[in-house]
């Protein structure tokens, strides 16, 4: 099905990101959050990052300004009616991703393809709460979206081909690199980094070196482009703890339970980037 429109649910960092590529690829958007506030600060934030591309002489000013114009923000499901593609990123929580789903469905268009962006949750059970499965796939982006390069598309048990062509294809437009794959816990990329990134803070203990010194083991010695203290707290300590819970819950392999470390600071509120301290302060 050929897109022109697409809506984007939950406008944090992912969503917001994910709000970013699509204007700049040229789609027209309409992304939606729960206030006005939050709405603006999404389309504030896309805004400077594309006025940074303008500075940086990566972007003319038209194109920057033509860009922001094709993004309009919102407080009402129901602006996304006309949407070809809808893209989901809020919460990281099954149960509010089911019932978004089922809304979504009762909104949309029939012919309508509606992607959750989870990274560690079950696409086929997020489905499972519509009556139409087969328009439900994943898209999932990594952080932060508009600088990397990897969109996994994610087929659930009953998703169309249809829809996940028309997800790949649209990864194409954004200029960004599908993998096509299917829905098992963590998909391709989480069910590697996840495990990777909890030896990596258990190492912390066990060699006891400091965050600086095992991130710059990691980026020295692996090639790594950013520690993984860095990248923990870019993720946000919460958003690992939780995809590692999913997976633990999934796999029941040790490597991928939360280590004790990361979920007393996450119980403390050190969350990384987004709270202003986690491994680094900020
Ligand atoms: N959104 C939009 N634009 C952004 C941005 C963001 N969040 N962050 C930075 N930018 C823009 C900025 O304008 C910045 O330029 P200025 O600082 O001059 O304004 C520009 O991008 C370049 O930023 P950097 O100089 O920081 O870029 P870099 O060359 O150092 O690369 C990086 C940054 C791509 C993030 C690189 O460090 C990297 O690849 N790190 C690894 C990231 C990674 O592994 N991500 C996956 C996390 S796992 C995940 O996401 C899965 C999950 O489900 C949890």
């Amino acid at each position: 099905m050929e897109v022109t429109r697409i809506g984007v649910v939950g406008l944090g960092a992912m969503g917001a990101g994910i709000a970013q590529v699509a204007v700049e690829a040229g789609f027209a958007v309409v992304g939606r959050e729960v206030t006005d506030e939050l709405g603006e600060t999404a389309a504030a934030r896309i805004g400077h990052f594309l006025t940074r591309k303008v500075e940086k002489g990566q972007r003319t000013q038209d194109e920057r300004d033509a860009a922001v114009a094709r993004l309009e923000t919102t407080t009402d499901l129901a602006a996304l009616a006309d949407c070809d593609l809808v893209i989901e990123a809020i919460v990281e929580e099954l149960d509010p991703k089911r019932a978004l789903f089922a809304a979504l469905e009762r909104t949309c268009r029939a012919d309508a393809v509606l992607a959750t962006n989870t990274s560690a949750l079950s696409v086929t059970e997020i489905a499972a709460a519509t009556s139409s499965p087969g328009r439900i796939v994943g898209m999932h982006f990594f952080n932060p979206a508009p600088l990397m390069p990897l969109v996994e598309v994610v087929r659930a048990e009953l998703s169309s081909d249809d829809a996940v062509e028309t997800a790949v294809a649209v990864v194409a437009q954004f200029g960004k690199v599908a993998v096509p794959c299917h829905d098992t816990p963590g998909f391709v990329v989480n069910r590697v980094l996840i495990p990777l990134l909890n030896d990596c803070v258990r190492v912390l203990d066990e060699a006891r070196v400091t965050p600086e010194a095992l991130d710059a083991a990691m980026t020295n010695g692996a090639g790594w482009p950013m520690g993984p203290c860095t990248l923990v707290d870019l993720v946000g300590i919460d958003v690992h703890v939780h995809a590692s819970e999913a997976l633990y819950e999934k796999l029941r392999e040790p490597r991928m339970a939360p280590p004790p470390r990361l979920v007393a600071m996450r119980n403390a509120g050190l969350l990384g980037r987004k709270s202003g301290r986690g491994f680094y302060a900020y």
